[in-house]
């Protein structure tokens, strides 16, 4: 228990610091007021090319554009785009459609948010989750600046959804089920939360292979999407598990832990941050999967 309370407090204080770079002063003033905390250590989430880069303006365009199709992102300014810290781009697996409930886990600055508000319409309405405070802020931030009304955002865990059981059509999450201490919770919650039928479509982070357990207990690594990943068959078995059926990985590119000086210098870099180079395990790999799944209509 106390482990999952320092894991959640480092993962808030890094996305909470992270955020607060695309705050305006007005928003992030009070915030910084209400979550007193240390200096937190200003990175994120794995190698750059994927996951969670919040480094240069350059290079955070460039990640943001590798995510995503010009035209999903076309319209967004840089607080949106500059935030984004996922690792795939779930909104294109998902097959959104007007009118559609869609709920975001781990909503981050919202980019996810906004672009399925563009599919699913006026008559659709999207919901964001995310614990941090500052993130919320960043959120609502540039939900006003974009003007729209058929996104809102709600402060809680993933693991016990601020949501009505059977009400949501699609749930989606963008490099966040792999921060959480608990993720069959997490896929309980998810769950509970879709209507019969509804359908579950994440990017994720996944590994072949367990990690050690000294490493799992790296807060820096697993705050930053490396540690907390787990096992592919394990995380879709946890899924099945939670009811889920038609569970399946669409596709997923390597982070290319089994050779990083094949790595640009970013992404070695980036990695090396949170991860002793001799401590890397030779047999595990590390991947970004994009995985789909149904709760049953019956
Ligand atoms: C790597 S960022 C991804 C943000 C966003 N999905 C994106 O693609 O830009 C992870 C986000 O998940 C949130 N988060 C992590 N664990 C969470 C949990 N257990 N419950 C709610 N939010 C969580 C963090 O606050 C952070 O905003």
């Amino acid at each position: 228990m106390t482990a999952h309370i320092t894991l959640k407090e480092q993962v808030q204080e890094r996305y909470g610091a992270i955020a607060e770079q695309h705050l305006s002063p007005a928003a992030a003033a009070p915030i910084e007021l209400l979550e007193a905390r240390p200096q937190a250590e200003v990175s994120c989430c794995g190698p750059a090319g994927g996951c969670c880069s919040p480094g240069d303006s350059a290079q955070d365009v460039s990640l943001a554009q590798a995510l995503y199709q010009e035209a999903d992102i076309s319209g967004l300014p840089d607080s949106v785009t500059l935030a984004s810290l996922g690792c795939g781009n779930p909104t294109a697996i998902a097959s959104l459609q007007p009118g559609e409930t869609v709920l975001d886990l781990g909503s981050g600055g919202g980019i996810d948010c906004f672009i399925s508000a563009k599919f699913v319409g006026s008559t659709g309405r999207v919901i964001g989750v995310d614990m941090t405070d500052r993130m919320l802020a960043l959120a609502n931030q540039n939900k006003a600046k974009l003007g729209l009304t058929n996104v809102e955002f709600r402060k809680g865990e993933i693991e016990d959804l601020p949501v009505e059981s059977n009400t949501v059509d699609v749930i989606i999450s963008n490099c966040v089920i792999n921060l959480s201490p608990d993720k069959a919770a997490v896929f309980r919650e998810a769950f509970r939360v879709l209507k019969p039928g509804g359908r579950f479509a994440v990017s994720d982070m996944v590994t072949e292979g367990e990690w050690p357990e000294q490493l799992k207990a790296n807060v820096g690594a697993w705050a930053g999407c490396i540690t907390g990943a787990i096992d592919q068959q394990d995380y879709l078995q946890q899924m099945r598990e939670a009811g889920f059926v038609d569970v399946a990985v669409e596709s997923r590119s390597s982070y290319g832990l089994e050779d990083l000086d094949s790595l640009d210098k970013a992404s070695q870099e980036t990695l090396l941050k949170d991860l002793e180079r001799s401590a890397i395990p030779a047999d595990v790999r590390l991947y970004s999967a994009r995985i789909v799944a149904r709760k049953p209509t019956a």
